[in-house]
């Protein structure tokens, strides 16, 4: 399959991010996810599946118009992505990496503003980007978040997550925050 380069895909945020400061938050945001990514063991993940899945998963923020839920970002970046000919095993990065995985009936109870489906990580390329996803945040300002504190925050997303959550860590491991941290001049929490 051929996919787009990290310059195709930094173009990609440039043209559809709506200023600079949106731009450089998620690109950010990104290029750390894909660095992140590059840290756990995943021997049956497509290296460069996730590479390209990492550096597009947030690109549907540009697409939340004021007020809308953030958690739709997920859609409108699949349906982005989709529009510009990507093919659906990319789009699936930015439909699929909410939380620790949505399943319909947490959509259905918890009233989210999404169609009632399964967002769920399907591949091993999926699961890695979804979880290395869940150590930066774009919060203002930006920073690196911990297991501890992801654990803490996980279960907004729905009963059993931090359960979830707690099989991924010990599936994958810890990552080095720290050295992201300085290289990136965002703090750990
Ligand atoms: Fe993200």
């Amino acid at each position: 399959m051929d996919l787009p380069t990290d310059d195709e895909i930094r173009a990609l945020h440039e043209r559809f991010a709506p200023s600079p400061e949106a731009f450089d938050l998620v690109w950010t945001h990104c290029t750390i996810v894909r660095d992140l990514t590059a840290q756990f063991p995943a021997p049956e993940a497509d290296p460069d599946l996730v590479r390209a899945g990492a550096l597009l998963h947030d690109i549907g923020v540009y697409r939340l118009q004021p007020g809308e839920a953030y958690i739709r970002h997920g859609v409108l970046g699949h349906e982005l992505l989709r529009s510009v000919d990507l093919p659906e095993v990319l789009a699936r990065f930015c439909s699929h990496h909410t939380g620790v995985g949505l399943t319909r009936d947490d959509v259905l109870a918890q009233s989210l503003p999404l169609p009632p489906e399964d967002y769920l990580d399907e591949t091993p390329s999926e699961t890695l980007v979804m979880y290395a996803d869940k150590f930066h945040s774009k919060s203002t300002p930006p920073r690196f978040v911990t297991i501890e504190s992801y654990t803490r925050s996980v279960g907004r997303f729905g009963p059993r997550k931090a359960e979830r959550f707690a099989e991924l860590v010990a599936r994958y491991g810890e990552p080095d925050l720290e050295s992201l941290a300085r290289r990136y001049g965002h703090d750990v929490h």
